[in-house]
């Protein structure tokens, strides 16, 4: 391995900076180079990239988002865009790339390493925890974090105001951000896609934690579970209480990478330099059990991912 390519694709996600200056460092420290490429698979194709060095990722692990920008690209998802993307990998004498991104840009690596036979190793950074081979992404446990802090300034005002208060937040088809930042900051309820909920228990909870003294109430609602507009409406209507909702969107996805996802992404980032280095490809690293791993890209790509119930039993126990 002399040369090799990496690249961010998908949603962005705080610490994808520390695993980009990760892989340049451990690829320079074993002689190899390091090709950056811009915008995804984007860029790929239109040979937006160029040489990194160790000054590429100075100063940078402690930024949130991506240096290297990040896309959706669909003309990946054709065999003329993945042709164009293959002759950049002539062109540039690419021997192995390192995609960092979820569950659609591994389809994508995939795809392209049975149809060009070029290795390719997957580095899962999304902030929503969403994919199977690994205990976490890079960028979750800042979203999470992200989420929290939130949660704290709307306690604030929620109990000055004595109002219930609906936060929705990301996760695509996801609940793990809702349930560790709904455990964390002691939310009354958490709504998620993976199990079922009925409004009408909710608000009875709510109704009884007012009645017992309660002043506020917060409800997590994960995105792929329910609307927080609907979800506040209905609340209203079924109990009166004044309820506002807010939508964390965007405000989940940047900042400051915490050192978690840095101490996360080093580890993977580095491990996916060492895999291309032994000549694997069609794998993605990961963390289970504390240990890095390395997984097929057959068995992570479109498998459901799980939240843990125990945690879910956890939280519900824990807001009575
Ligand atoms: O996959 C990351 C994520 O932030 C999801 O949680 C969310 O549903 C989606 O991306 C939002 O995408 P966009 O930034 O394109 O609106």
């Amino acid at each position: 391995m002399q040369r090799l390519g990496v690249l961010t694709s998908g949603g962005d996600a705080s610490g994808m900076n520390s695993c980009i200056r990760a892989v340049v460092r451990k690829a320079i420290y074993h002689g190899i180079e390091v090709i950056g490429i811009k915008r995804g698979y984007s860029g790929f194709i239109e040979a937006d990239m160029g040489p990194m060095n160790l000054g590429s990722v100075a100063d940078i692990i402690h930024r949130g988002g991506t240096i290297l920008h990040t896309a959706r690209s669909k003309r990946f998802m054709t065999p003329e865009g993945r042709a164009l993307a293959m002759e950049n990998v002539d062109r540039f004498g690419i021997q192995g790339l390192i995609v960092i991104g979820g569950d659609g840009s591994f389809t994508g690596a995939s795809v392209f390493h049975q149809e060009h036979g070029i290795p390719v190793i997957g580095v899962p950074g999304t902030i929503d925890n969403d994919i199977a081979g690994t205990d976490y992404t890079i960028g979750f446990d800042t979203a999470v974090n992200n989420v929290v802090d939130a949660i704290n300034k709307i306690r604030d005002t929620a109990t000055s105001h004595e109002r219930t208060f609906v936060i929705e937040v990301m996760g695509r088809n996801s609940g793990n951000i809702a349930l560790s930042a709904g455990l964390a900051g002691g939310a009354e309820s958490i709504l998620i896609p993976e199990i079922a909920f009925n409004l009408e228990d909710i608000c009875s909870k709510l109704l009884s934690g007012i009645k017992r003294g309660k002043l506020h109430s917060i409800i997590l609602v994960a995105e792929g579970a329910a609307s927080g507009i609907e979800v506040g409406k209905q609340i209203k209507e079924l109990t009166g209480f004044d309820t506002k909702v807010t939508i964390l969107g965007h405000l989940q996805r940047g900042g400051i990478p915490s050192a978690f996802d840095r101490i996360l992404a080093a580890r993977l980032g580095a491990k996916a330099v060492e895999l291309l280095m032994e000549g694997e490809t069609n794998k993605m690293v990961g963390v289970r059990s504390g240990e890095v791993v390395a997984t097929s890209l057959d068995e992570v790509i479109g498998k459901p991912s799980s939240i843990s119930q125990d945690m879910y039993q956890l939280a519900k126990v824990l807001s009575i």
